[in-house]
């Protein structure tokens, strides 16, 4: 190899303060697992000597601990985009918001702000490979994410070679970058299994300063098993999506799937697999757990599209055993091709993603907790919801032990507006609000969605709402969240 080999330690001195970086990943897959560690040791150390050290970090996606928790707790973090899942940022971005600055941006949507300056300089592009040729040819690990658009704009390139990931990971990804308007052509995908770009990201190798070598898992951990809550969740999903296929709404054929992460996209997927009335479908998605690999492997899924292979070891192990398999029927692309609205409206996929709280009107808070404190952020979900064929939203019908409703008056945070939302799906039921009036709406949810300890309380605040074309009243908008920080119960709320 005709590059510098160097440890993690070497890189990391090779950063400077205020620089900004665009590293791999989406969700723990494909993630830098080396360099962030020996970034976040390094401004400790700067931080020891009375020296200010943080960086600019922009991803994919959510990263693994090894990136985002090492450089939060280091306190290494001046900017993060677009999306993150980890305790110790999620803390300091809520009790630090001035000093640890988050931007929580449509994942569309990064590569396009990169490409058109919003963001400034990238002075490095940190990545992992599976593979990288003397020519400047890299073989992206498990996710792509921007990492095609950071390693052609950032000035300089460390490269993570990961001997853990297989070489026969060649053929999974396709890699296609928008160009800027006014000259960007339409993306030629009309189906989930389409392929358009190429195997590799093709750079200048002079830009590549340095390559460490690792051999380390994605950090990505087993789910929980299905509760009695999440798998009814799950089968409500599937029961819906099969009587609109029976009564012709959704075409024969079937259309293809976007799902979310989590416990309950598990629970919908492994429902949609073992529905008998639901065909053989496709994801066009942008994460792909091992929930979808079994769908796969027992013919319930043709093709999946996504931007990472968020799989657990053993899953990953599974696909490098059998590659020819799996690269017939798994594609990656970059975040702007697998969330891309153009795409999802045209091949008319079904959205479901998980909402926080959802409100009398069809509002949904996927974000942020009480109105002000981040959980985790948007990610893909406003990409597909406002795109969808059907936009389908799930969630428990109450948190914290019943505490907290999911149905409430108004939502204390908007990610996605009425406008966008076709469907809400908890425990106790489907509210279809598809063309239907704010009151209808209202109603709809509270009598299909709310939990029965909150239906008489949500029904008395209806009653309460003076005459107007949307069931509010501000004055009383927020009285259970209220009754929640008041008495840590909502069911203390009177209207
Ligand atoms: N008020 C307060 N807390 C709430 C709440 C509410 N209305 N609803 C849920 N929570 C809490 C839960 O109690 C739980 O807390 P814990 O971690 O202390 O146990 C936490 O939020 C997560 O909820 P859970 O029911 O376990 O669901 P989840 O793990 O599936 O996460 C989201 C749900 C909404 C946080 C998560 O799906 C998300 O971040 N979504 C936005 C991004 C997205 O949609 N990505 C996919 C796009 S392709």
């Amino acid at each position: 190899m005709k590059y510098k080999v160097m440890t993690a330690e070497e890189a990391a001195s090779l950063i400077q303060n205020g620089q900004r970086i665009a590293f791999s990943g989406f969700t723990p897959a494909g993630a830098t697992k080396s360099v962030p560690k020996a970034i976040a040791a390094k401004a400790e150390k700067e931080h020891a000597a009375g020296r200010p050290f943080k960086i600019d970090v922009v991803t994919g996606a959510s990263t693994g601990d090894s990136c985002d928790g090492v450089l939060a707790r280091a306190n290494a973090i001046n900017f993060r985009a677009p999306y993150q899942s980890n305790a110790d940022l999620r803390a300091g971005a809520n009790s630090n918001p001035n000093s640890l600055n988050y931007a929580d941006l449509h994942l569309s949507m990064v590569a396009q702000y990169m490409n058109y300056g919003f963001m400034g300089k990238f002075d490095w592009a940190i990545v992992e490979a599976a593979d990288v040729s003397d020519d400047g040819e890299i073989l992206l690990s498990t996710s792509v994410g921007i990492a095609p658009t950071g390693l052609r704009l950032a000035e300089k390139v460390i490269i993570e070679l990961n001997e853990y990931h297989s070489k026969e990971l060649r053929g999974f990804h396709d890699i296609y970058e928008c160009e800027n308007p006014p000259y960007r052509k339409p993306i030629n995908i009309l189906g989930a299994g389409d392929r358009i770009g190429t195997e590799t990201v093709k750079i200048d190798p002079k830009k590549i300063v340095g390559i460490v070598m690792t051999n380390m898992a994605d950090e990505v951990k087993p789910f929980k098993p299905t509760d009695p809550v999440t798998q009814k969740i799950g089968e409500n999903v599937a029961d819906f999506l099969a009587a609109e296929l029976k009564c012709g709404r959704i075409p024969k054929e079937f259309l293809p799937i976007q799902s979310g992460v989590g416990n309950i996209a598990n629970a919908v997927l492994g429902a949609l697999g073992s529905n008998p009335e639901v065909p053989q479908f496709s994801m066009y998605s942008e994460v792909l757990q091992d929930s979808v690999v079994n769908l796969i492997e027992e013919g319930h899924i043709k093709y999946a599209s996504a931007t990472s292979l968020t799989v657990t070891p053993e899953k990953i192990q599974e696909i490098y055993s059998n590659p020819k398999f799996f690269r017939e029927h798994i594609v990656l692309r970059p975040e702007e091709i697998s969330n891309s609205p153009e795409v999802a409206r045209r091949i008319g996929v079904i959205s479901i993603n998980t909402a926080i709280e959802v409100d009398l009107m069809g509002d949904v808070n996927s974000s942020h907790i009480m109105g002000k404190n981040l959980m985790n952020g948007i990610g893909g979900s406003g990409d597909f919801t406002r795109a969808a064929y059907i936009s389908i939203y799930t969630c428990p019908s109450v948190a914290k032990s019943g505490a907290i409703s999911a149905i409430v008056p108004l939502v204390s945070h908007c990610d996605h507006t009425e406008h966008s939302v076709d469907i809400v799906v908890t425990e106790q039921g489907v509210a279809d609000l598809r063309c239907k009036s704010p009151m209808q709406r209202a109603e709809i949810l509270i009598e299909k969605c709310a939990h029965p300890d909150y239906k008489d309380m949500l029904r008395s605040y209806l009653k309460s709402v003076p005459c107007g074309h949307t069931p509010q009243t501000l004055a009383k908008a927020f009285v259970m969240h209220e009754a929640f920080l008041a008495y840590k119960d909502m069911r203390k709320a009177a209207f």
